[in-house]
């Protein structure tokens, strides 16, 4: 008996070709990429952020992000992790990470800067 079929061996490679695929796609292009960011704020901060609720800086509203963008991103991923006024500490979501958190946030701050670095 012939001891490799052709299912048996694109079973095997199958892994590697994935691989192969996730780490290049991301690759392309050189644009800063948002889309977990984007992911993030989608499921857990547009709740509040889409329309303003309590007073949330809406999703790219210049005047209301301004200031607050001003603060810097450190200042900004601190707010949102501890809690800051009538924002909920992690967006109520005590499972997102400090890295889930920032990555949101640069996604909110891209939808109002062109630049991912606000001074
Ligand atoms: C329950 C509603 C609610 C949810 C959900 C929510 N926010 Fe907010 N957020 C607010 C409100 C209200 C403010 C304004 C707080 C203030 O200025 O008193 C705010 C402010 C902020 C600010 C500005 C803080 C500053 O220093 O000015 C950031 C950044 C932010 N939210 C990020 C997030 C992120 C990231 C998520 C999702 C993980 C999220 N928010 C989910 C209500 C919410």
């Amino acid at each position: 008996m012939f001891p490799f079929s052709l299912p048996g061996l694109m079973n095997a490679i199958r892994p590697a070709l994935l691989l192969l695929v996730l780490t290049v796609l991301p690759g392309c292009g050189g644009q800063p990429d948002y889309s977990q960011g984007e992911a993030i704020v989608k499921a857990n901060c547009k709740v509040c952020h889409a329309q303003g609720i309590n007073g949330a800086p809406v999703l790219g509203n210049h005047k209301m992000w301004g200031p607050r963008a001003d603060q810097g991103i450190e200042v900004l991923v601190k707010h949102a992790t501890e809690g800051f006024g009538l924002m909920p500490a992690r967006g109520g979501r005590p499972q997102l990470t400090d890295e889930e958190i920032r990555e949101a946030i640069r996604y909110m701050l891209s939808l109002v800067q062109p630049e991912d670095s606000p001074e």
